[in-house]
């Protein structure tokens, strides 16, 4: 499993993360909510080593990879998509699938692309248009593929329908539906509760800086104070 504990971060003197401690189990699939500015990105690109931590560990399978860089660290199966999908613009949509290839440092391959494009066919066509001529929606399925080509374990997603349409949005809540069939673990930013729900039964809510809530969604849809309280619904 993955385990963050203790973690601060700042930017510069402002001080973003104040002590995360969050437990992802082998397979599970957290929801990650709260309002905008309370330090969700940030504490996905702690766990991914792409912001270091001022202070706290982190674990994945008893391995401490606190000081690990952010290729190290996928290696170890944590794979990032970020909010703005991070795909290469001057790149194909078959360079960005293949260049993230890899299987499981065990060996094992879930996904090659044969299985991505069973999963997205209307990709095929598209192999081989740059990633620049991609649509919005189409860049987001692009952008989980290739996550899912380094064959993680674990992926973390920000904001993982955000500016979608929402019949490409329904199509990205199906990706990730497949994406815990196949027991990976995610840890998904989404504004979505709903549909969130769909995917997870555990959500963990930021507020400024600090996981404030850390349970069933049942708990957390019946509690409509806690809903307004920190999510401002
Ligand atoms: N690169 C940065 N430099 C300075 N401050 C930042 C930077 N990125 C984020 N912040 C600040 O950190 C806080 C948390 O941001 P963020 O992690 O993006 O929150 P969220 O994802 O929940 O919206 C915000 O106050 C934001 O302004
Ligand atoms: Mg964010």
């Amino acid at each position: 499993m993955i385990m963050v504990k203790g973690i601060h971060a700042h930017y510069g003197k402002s001080h973003i993360l104040k002590g995360v401690e969050l437990h992802l189990r082998e397979g599970e699939i957290i929801g990650l909510v709260g309002r905008n500015g309370m330090g969700k990105t940030t504490l996905l690109r702690v766990i991914a080593g792409l912001k270091t931590p001022s202070k706290g560990i982190k674990k994945i399978f008893s391995t401490d990879y606190t000081e690990l860089p952010p290729h190290k660290i996928s290696q170890l199966g944590i794979a990032y998509v970020p909010e703005k999908r991070g795909i290469f613009p001057n790149l194909t949509v078959r360079e960005n699938l293949l260049m993230a290839a890899r299987p499981r440092t065990n060996g094992d391959q879930i996904w090659g692309l044969d299985e991505v494009l069973k999963m997205f066919p209307q990709l095929e066509p598209r192999l081989n248009n740059g990633g620049s001529q991609l649509s919005g929606g189409e860049q987001q399925i692009l952008a989980i593929c290739r996550a899912l080509m380094t064959n993680p374990e674990y992926v973390l997603i920000d904001e993982a329908t955000e500016g979608l349409a929402p019949i490409v949005a329904e199509e990205v809540w199906t990706l990730l539906e497949e994406i815990s069939s196949k027991g990976v673990g995610a840890i998904i930013v989404d504004k979505d509760l709903a549909s969130l729900s769909k995917v997870t039964n555990r959500f963990a809510i930021m507020m400024n800086g600090q996981i404030v809530f850390d349970g069933a969604s049942a708990n957390l849809k019946s509690d409509l104070k806690l809903q307004k309280k920190f999510l401002g619904i």
